[in-house]
């Protein structure tokens, strides 16, 4: 049994996570990670155990008390009536003490998830913390969580502690009746005492399985109350249809033509704000673009909704004409494109695996490759274990240009069709990045590049240029075609830049 509930527990997990996984983005912006984490952790093995532990429990106790029923009717049916009369009264409170421990059970889930997303979201955060000096305040908050935990626990031993001494309190009463009645029988001499003993013995026995079976009755109510939120996880579907889903067209031979066309959206979390009021523009097949404009102004939204981690409200997107809606989305991001985001984070392991992360089975020559045109063969070569250096819990072990550079070698090494690069070279110093702009002929070689840019840099090497305002592209043109606009949007942006 023991072992059928671990089965159970690493069941359970991995459903769930193979379900959290392939959720739309959506639901991590309104689900905090210590809370899933929290769930999968602690949720599952309560529910584990009480189908498990339990059940055996519980079968036992029930054959139990089947069995000694059996016997005192045997010995006598008006006793054993009598004794009966107990149970009515103490299901009816057995059943109010199980929906209690129901509540109380799933509170407890939710304010243990609680408990873990605060702990999770400080100590990501600690470097702030420290910075800012409010340690004392982060463990108050922690501990104002724990509390809510103690309490709800206390609440549900004062549960418990009430109904057991109100059974216990109902069985003597009961073993009192018995004896009492019992004893008149035997003065009567309808039943000889030896019957009344063993009588008796068989009701103890039958009121201690009772016992066990409301005992049983609790822990399983307190599993159906974890469970719950549980199958909320387990059977909540993406709402962007195919998110990650592997139905849809697989496109094979792409040329890279990409266009936008009346976009319309909103994030689902804030529905109210509209990012984009009808966007439209065109990419042509193997263009190096660069969209600018204010921050704010939606550009890494653009990216986002390009990798269709959201879906537009109205208009549509197309990649060589066809609606992206109608993709194989998980095909189309493992052999279309590559993504390189504005703050890109590494996994806690090694260089080389955080390079390969998207094509596991690269050789370490085109690995080093993807390096060279990166930039990043000369700084990861310097590390005592080159590529094998670890690069720390979320990549803290890297400087801010390196995880860069790593993420853009990610990028490049699947060869994409269509590159997006959110401000990939934002955090780098003046002299890698002429390294990295000096590669970019060879990077945007044969492919559509769409550079989300800030720098003046960056702007200067792209054929076309997209300036996003408003919600709607306000200007399209060439580098020293909108620069010449006097009065023009980029222009300004310009400007602003230099004077700043
Ligand atoms: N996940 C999200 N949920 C809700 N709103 C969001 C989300 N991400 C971004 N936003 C909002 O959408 C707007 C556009 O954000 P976006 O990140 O696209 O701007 P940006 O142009 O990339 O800015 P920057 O130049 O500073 O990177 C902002 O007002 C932002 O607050
Ligand atoms: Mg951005």
């Amino acid at each position: 049994m023991r072992m059928a509930g671990e089965r159970i527990i690493e069941r359970l997990r991995n459903q769930i996570f193979e379900n959290i996984v392939k959720q739309d983005i959506e639901f991590f912006d309104r689900n905090r990670t210590g809370e899933i984490i929290s769930r999968l952790a602690a949720d599952t093995v309560v529910v584990g155990k009480s189908v498990t532990q339990n059940i055996s429990d519980g079968l036992r106790n029930g054959i139990m008390a089947v069995v000694g029923t059996g016997m005192m009717l045997y010995v006598n049916t008006s006793l054993t009536l009598t004794m009966m009369s107990i149970i009515p009264p103490i299901a009816v409170a057995a059943i109010y003490y199980g929906r209690i421990l129901r509540d109380i059970s799933a509170k407890t889930q939710t304010a243990t998830s609680h408990t873990t997303q605060v702990a999770q979201e400080k100590l990501d955060l600690i470097r702030t913390v420290r910075a800012f000096a409010q340690e004392n305040r982060e463990s108050h908050s922690y501990a104002t969580e724990t509390h809510k935990v103690y309490q709800l626990s206390m609440k549900e031993s004062y549960a418990g502690a009430t109904f057991f001494s109100g059974a216990g309190f109902a069985g003597n009463f009961v073993a009192m009746a018995i004896l009492y009645y019992g004893g008149s029988l035997v003065a009567a001499g309808s039943i000889t005492p030896g019957d009344l003993t063993s009588f008796f013995l068989y009701s103890t026995y039958v009121g201690f399985s009772f016992m066990g079976l409301s005992g049983f009755y609790g822990e399983l109510m307190k599993g159906i109350g974890a469970s719950s939120r549980l199958f909320a996880l387990m059977e909540s579907k993406g709402e962007v249809e195919g998110q990650s889903s592997q139905t849809g067209i697989k496109l094979e031979k792409v040329t890279g033509r990409i266009e936008f066309k009346d976009v319309e959206f909103a994030y689902p979390t804030r529905s109210d704000a509209k990012i984009f009021k009808g966007l439209s523009f065109t990419i042509e097949p193997g263009t190096n673009v660069a969209i600018v404009g204010k921050s704010g102004s939606g550009k890494s939204t653009v990216a986002q909704l390009l990798l269709r981690f959201y879906d537009p409200s109205k208009g549509s997107i197309f990649i060589d004409g066809i609606d992206i809606r109608s993709l194989d989305g998980n095909h189309m991001r493992n052999n279309i494109m590559s993504f390189v985001p504005q703050e890109p984070s590494l996994f806690a392991t090694t260089i080389r695996e955080n390079i390969a992360y998207g094509r596991s089975n690269a050789t370490d020559q085109e690995i080093e490759s993807a390096c060279e045109r990166a930039n990043a063969l000369g700084f990861i070569k310097k590390f005592p274990q080159g590529f094998d250096t670890y690069t720390g819990e979320k990549g803290v072990a890297m400087s801010g240009g390196q995880k860069q550079r790593i993420a853009i070698a990610r990028a490049l090494l699947k060869d994409p069709k269509i590159l997006i690069m959110d401000e990939a070279t934002s955090a780098l110093d003046a002299s890698s990045e002429n390294l990295v702009q000096d590669s970019m002929s060879q990077i945007v070689m044969g492919r559509t590049v769409i550079t989300i840019a800030h720098r003046l840099s960056t702007i200067q090497q792209a054929d076309f240029i997209v300036v996003v305002e408003d919600g709607r592209v306000v200007e399209t043109g060439g580098y020293d075609e909108l620069v010449e606009r006097e009065d023009g949007k980029f222009r300004h942006l310009i400007d602003a830049q230099l004077s700043s």
